[in-house]
This record gives structure tokens, C-alpha cells and sequence, in this order.
């Protein structure tokens, strides 16, 4: 399924503000086109710089680029505060930049290093960037604050154990805001990918092995006949980010074609048991 701007009728986003963090690739770069096709004037965050202002600069004024390492909070704080003195106004934070340290691995081989970099990047980034956005939002009494978890938060053995626990902690973080932002209008969610092929887990493969690995991917999980792609996170994303969900908080979105809550094992073993 494809997705174009003719099937909205009206800009979902219209006249809303939004940071989008790691929009530079993958998700990111896909949630940066549609918000912006849905209406938002869209600040894109990266420290992938060259494609981050080639992203801008092909979107036009709407969007633009400021370089910001999520893990660093001098860096989130400028960039709220740039947000605010060119907008007036933060509506969208979308915490979405992240780290793998590897697809898969034991925890013998996992090294503290690995731990500090995805806890660093994935769980630093999105509590530094849920502080700064609250700090702008709640004076507003309104405002949505969004992370990108995994679908690694519902079920077991999808990555690594440095991946998974700097997850689980986004998943456990946004919850916590919920309640405590709720108070003051703000609506914190999660959006959860199962595997997309992206920056992350493609770099370099060319784009027809990319589009087997996906449809590959996909057939590994439960829902047939449906490919995901960086867009069908993106578009989740939206419906979290836009008025349509304005009663919507403290939502885990799993984003994995019903994978997280199937056990194929009983009806596989079924196969197997000869007919009498
Ligand atoms: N691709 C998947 O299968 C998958 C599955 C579940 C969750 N996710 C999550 O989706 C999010 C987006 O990842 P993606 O798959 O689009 O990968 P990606 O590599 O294409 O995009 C991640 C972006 O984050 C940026 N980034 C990394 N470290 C940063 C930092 N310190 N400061 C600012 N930006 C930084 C990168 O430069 C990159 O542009 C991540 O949080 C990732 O963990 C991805």
C-alpha cells in the first residue's frame, strides 16, 4: 500500500510546530515529509548534517535543519529555544533518534560501552528532549511529546539486550510523563516499529535488495500481504502527533502487523502431528 497526499482531504498538522529528532534518515526523514506535507512547520534535528539540510533545503521554507546531538542536553535545550524564537510555539516533539549497537547478540558478548551508547543516545535523548519540550508546553497547558520505542518493548528476543533495556526504559519514561503532563494538557504516546529496513539495519544495500529484505521482513511476521516501510511508522506517528488523537495518552503503538501478540508455536506444532 502507498500512501500520497491525495488521501487526506485537509493538513492534518495545519498551523502546528514540531521537532523531529533523528529526521535525517529512516523514520525520521519519512515522519519530517509527511508532517510537513500535512501542514507542520517542521524543525529537523540530526547530527548527520550534509543529510539533514539536503532534506530541508528540498522541502523549502517550512522545514529546517539545526544539528543537535540528543545526547548532549546543552544541545536539546538550544534546540527547543531555536525552535521557539523562530515559531513562537512547540506543538510536536518527536523524540525519535536512536542507536543499535548490533542486530542480535549474547549478553556475554555485550559490553558496557554497548549499554552506555544505546541507554546514552535512545533513553538520554528522548528524557532530555521530553524535559526540554515540557518546559515550553506546560506554560502552554497543551502539547504532544512522542517517542519512537520498538516493537522490542512487547515481546522478547527482538534485539540485543542493550537495545531492548533502552527501550523498555523510553516505554516506562512515557508512561511516567503521561501521568505527571496530563495535569498540564500534554499528551505523551510511544509509536513501536517492528523491523524496517532504514539507515539503521541498510546502509549501503542497494535499493532492490532493500526492497526484498523488506518484503522478506515482513513475511517473517504474522500480518500477510502488507510490507512495512519507514512511511508506515511515520504515518502512526501522525495520528499520535495530530488533533485526531487528542484524547490519546500514555498509548504504546505497536507499529508490528500483530507479531507481538501471536504465538505461531501450537499451530505449528499442529501442522506437524500426522491426521488419523
Ligand atoms: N529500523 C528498525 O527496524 C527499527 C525498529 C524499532 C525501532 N526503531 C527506532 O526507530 C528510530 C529511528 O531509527 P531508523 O530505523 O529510522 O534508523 P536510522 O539510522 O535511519 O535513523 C536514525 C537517525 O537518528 C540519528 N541519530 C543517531 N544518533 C543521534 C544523536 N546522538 N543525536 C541526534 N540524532 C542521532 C541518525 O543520524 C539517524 O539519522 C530509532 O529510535 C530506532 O531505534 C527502528
Amino acid at each position: 500500500m502507498s500512501f500520497t497526499s491525495s488521501t487526506a482531504s485537509y493538513e492534518r498538522l495545519e498551523g502546528k510546530v514540531a521537532i523531529i529528532t533523528g529526521g535525517a534518515s529512516g523514520i525520521g526523514a519519512s515522519a519530517v515529509r509527511i508532517f510537513h506535507e500535512q501542514g507542520a512547520k517542521v524543525v529537523l534535528a540530526d547530527i548527520q548534517d550534509d543529510l539533514g539540510e539536503a532534506i530541508a533545503k528540498n522541502l523549502g521554507e517550512h522545514v529546517c535543519y539545526i544539528h543537535c546531538d540528543v545526547s548532549k542536553e546543552d544541545d536539546v535545550r538550544d534546540l527547543v529555544d531555536a525552535t521557539i524564537a523562530k515559531h513562537g510555539k512547540l506543538d510536536i516533539m518527536y523524540n525519535n533518534a536512536g542507536v543499535m549497537d548490533r542486530p542480535f547478540g549474547s549478553i556475554l558478548d555485550t559490553t558496557k560501552a554497548d549499554l552506555d551508547r544505546c541507554v546514552g543516545v535512545n533513553l538520554g535523548g528522548a528524557f532530555l528532549g521530553a524535559k526540554h519540550a515540557a518546559r515550553v508546553m506546560v506554560p502552554r497547558h497543551k502539547g504532544v511529546i512522542l517517542f519512537t520505542a520498538s516493537a522490542c518493548t512487547s515481546i522478547a528476543g527482538l534485539s540485543t539486550h542493550s537495545y531492548a533495556a533502552s527501550k523498555y526504559a523510553i516505554w516506562g519514561l512515557a508512561r511516567n510523563l503521561a501521568a505527571e503532563l496530563g495535569q498540564h494538557g500534554v499528551r505523551v504516546n510511544c509509536v513501536s516499529p517492528f523491523a524496517v529496513l532504514t539507515g539503521m539495519n541498510s546502509k549501503g544495500m542497494h535499493e532492490d535488495a532493500i526492497a526484498q529484505s523488506e518484503v522478506a521482513v515482513s513475511g517473517m511476521g504474522n500480518l500477510k500481504g502488507e510490507v512495512l516501510k519507514p512511511e508506515g511508522i511515520a504515518r502512526a506517528a501522525l495520528y499520535l502527533a495530530s488533533d485526531e488523537a487528542n484524547f490519546v495518552s500514555g498509548l504504546n503503538l505497536v507499529v508490528d502487523g500483530g507479531f507481538s501478540v501471536v504465538n505461531p508455536s501450537m499451530s505449528m506444532a499442529h501442522k506437524l502431528v500426522p491426521e488419523n
